[in-house]
C-alpha cells in the first residue's frame, strides 16, 4: 500500500497534530505525516513534531503583512517540496482564500470544536453553554472557501454537564477530537469518503445504534 504524505498546518500547541502522529505509527494507516507547517514560529506544536522525527516548517504570515497571496504561494511551496498528498488544518488561525483551497479541494480537512453548522468560528464552548445546547461536541470537515464549512466527515458528540464551564468542556470536547480526527484522515486517505450533493457519503460506514440522550433523568 502506498501511504499519502499528509501535512498537519497548526498555530499553536498541536495536541490534534499529535494524535494524528500517533495513529500513523500504526502499520495499517494509510498516511504517513510527512510535515508539520506552522504560520507561528514559537508554536509549540513544532518542537513535540521535531522531537518525533517528524519535519518541520514555518511559513510565517507576519512577514507577508496583508499579502495574503504570497504568504499561501510560499506555504504552496513548501507543501510541493515535501510531496504532500493531502493537508489536516489542526488549529490553524489563518483563514484560506478561495484558490488555495480550490487547489485542495477534497483534499483538505479541518477539525472544529463545535458540532457543526453550529457554532462557527471562536469561543465555541463558551457559546454552546450560553446557548444551553445539552449536546456539544466536535466535527471533522472538508474545507470549503467559507469558513467553518464544507462537507462534514465524522463528528463526535457528548452530554453537556450542569456544572459544565467552558474548560472543562472544552476539555472534554479535545479528547473527541483527538479520536475523530485520525479516524478522518483514515477513511480520506483510503478512499473510503465520496462527496456527493456537498455532502459525504462514507462507504462500508455504520452508525451506533443508541441515540445520545441528555440529560438522563432517573
Ligand atoms: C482545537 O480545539 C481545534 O478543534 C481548533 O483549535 C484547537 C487546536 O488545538 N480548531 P490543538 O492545537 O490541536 O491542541
Amino acid at each position: 500500500m502506498k501511504r499519502l504524505r499528509a501535512a498537519v498546518l497548526i498555530s499553536g500547541r498541536g495536541s490534534n497534530m499529535t494524535a494524528l502522529m500517533e495513529a500513523a505509527k500504526r502499520h495499517a494507516y494509510p498516511t504517513t505525516i510527512a510535515l508539520v507547517l506552522s504560520n507561528r514560529p514559537a508554536a509549540v506544536g513544532l518542537a513535540r513534531a521535531k522531537a518525533a522525527g517528524v519535519a518541520t516548517a514555518v511559513v510565517d504570515h507576519c512577514a507577508y503583512g496583508r499579502d495574503r497571496e504570497s504568504f499561501e504561494r510560499a506555504m504552496q511551496e513548501v507543501l510541493d517540496q515535501h510531496g504532500i498528498d493531502i493537508v489536516c488544518l489542526a488549529g490553524f488561525m489563518r483563514l484560506l482564500s478561495p484558490r488555495f483551497v480550490a487547489r485542495w479541494e477534497q483534499r483538505i480537512l479541518n477539525i472544529h470544536p463545535a458540532l457543526l453548522p453550529s457554532f462557527k468560528g471562536l469561543d465555541t464552548h463558551r457559546r454552546a453553554l450560553s446557548a444551553g445546547v445539552k449536546i456539544h461536541g466536535a466535527s471533522v470537515h472538508f474545507v470549503s472557501a467559507e469558513m467553518d464549512s464544507g462537507p462534514i466527515v465524522i463528528q463526535g458528540a457528548l452530554a453537556v454537564r450542569e456544572d459544565d464551564d467552558a474548560e472543562t468542556l472544552a476539555a472534554r470536547v479535545l479528547e473527541v477530537e483527538h479520536r475523530i480526527y485520525p479516524i478522518a484522515l483514515h477513511l480520506v486517505a483510503s478512499g473510503r469518503v465520496q462527496v456527493v450533493d456537498g455532502r459525504c457519503v462514507i462507504a462500508g460506514a455504520s452508525s451506533p445504534p443508541e441515540p445520545l440522550i441528555a440529560p438522563q433523568t432517573t
